[in-house]
């Protein structure tokens, strides 16, 4: 029996592998590898293929036999917002077709339990400022209608084919629980004010006049280590069946402003720096948290780590250099 990981070598994919490895589990993970990196791994299997290729279909079935998989955990897509909009048939074709192949696989060999790797992004731009799961789901940019579709072709094999699964709705994911896992790509807030302080500069702080307490977009930034336990708990509900078909919200419940971050982070650092404040960024709602009541009901699981644990554990992988930075602008 094994778990297949689809993005297992990404940034979370990777932590959710090792936290498999270390209770025992035997690991397979398709990756391609195009932002991911094997070294992450550790001994989990390799098998390096786009799941949106034509011969993605053949390669994972045959491996989800080979391997004797009974579980998929599925973190295989494309991330940037921005890069969404300018092109969404990249997304559309990465995303939704990549889990046509992965659902397909499934149903030719057998296997009919997965965790996905959903996101807040499903909810667009909410009216509420603790977000529910049954929040209206109008995403407001194509990589969040691709997570949104992939939900609903999850419920439609479910109605098929008794496909069971668990969707997790990511809020802000940030900090490492290792150096060596830690986020690379300077996409988001943190990673962003790390590799700008890097190189000398200040972070750029997106508007300072939103209807906010401190005027700064206020986000709930849930620890990679707490997100990554999340699809264990998922993970073990599916196995066992005693909860199936069901989308949660994974955050803290918690708010955080960007200045609070900037703030946490003189702290983890020890240094006083400045900070620019510039535009408001297009799209950016003022205020987006979980309402995380659900999964701790359902599953059991809640975050136990704050915005210090997760900005000190960024800066201190930084530190450590144990991963290369990858600097894109989404
Ligand atoms: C956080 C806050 C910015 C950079 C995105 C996706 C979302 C999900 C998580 C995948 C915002 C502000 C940022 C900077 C800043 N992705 N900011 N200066 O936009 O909340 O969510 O990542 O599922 O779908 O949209 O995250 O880290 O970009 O921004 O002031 O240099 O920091 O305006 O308020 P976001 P983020």
């Amino acid at each position: 029996m094994s778990t297949l990981v689809t993005g297992g070598a990404g940034y979370i994919g990777s932590h959710v592998v090792r936290l498999l490895q270390e209770r025992g589990e035997r690991v397979v993970v398709v990756d391609d590898l195009s932002s991911g990196y094997a070294e992450r791994i550790g001994d989990a299997a390799l098998v390096q293929v786009d799941i949106s290729k034509d011969e993605a279909l053949r390669i994972l079935t045959e491996t989800m036999i080979d391997y004797d998989v009974d579980a998929v955990i599925h973190f295989a897509a494309q991330k940037q917002v921005g890069v969404s909009v300018q092109r969404p048939s990249l997304y559309y074709r990465q995303n939704v077709g990549g889990m046509a192949n992965l659902l397909r696989a499934m149903y030719d060999s057998g296997v009919r339990d997965i965790v996905f790797s959903s996101s807040a992004a499903v909810y667009g731009q909410p009216t509420v400022d603790l977000v529910p799961e049954d929040a209206p789901t109008e995403p407001i940019n194509p990589y969040g209608q691709t997570k949104l579709i992939g939900e609903q072709m999850l419920a439609d094999c479910t109605r098929a084919w008794n496909l069971n699964y668990i969707a997790l709705r990511y809020f802000n994911a940030a900090g490492a629980g290792w150096n060596d896992l830690a986020d690379t790509y300077t996409l988001n807030l943190i990673p962003i004010a790390l590799e700008v302080l890097a190189q000398g500069g200040e972070p750029v702080v997106f508007g300072d006049d939103y209807p906010t307490p401190d005027g700064t977009c206020v986000r709930d930034y849930v620890h990679v280590l707490d997100l990554a336990k999340a699809h264990l708990v998922a993970l073990d509900a599916l196995r066992d069946k005693s909860v199936v078909n069901r989308a949660f919200n994974v955050g803290t419940g918690r708010g955080s402003s960007v200045f609070e971050v900037l703030d946490a982070l003189r702290e983890a650092s020890d240094w006083d720096f400045g900070q620019e404040i510039g535009p408001r960024r297009e799209g950016d709602p003022a205020t987006l948290v979980a309402d995380c009541s659900s999964i701790e009901l359902a599953l059991g699981w809640k975050a136990e780590l704050g915005l210090p644990q997760i900005v000190e554990s960024a800066w201190t992988a930084r530190q450590a250099g144990a991963s290369p930075i990858t600097v894109l602008k989404d």
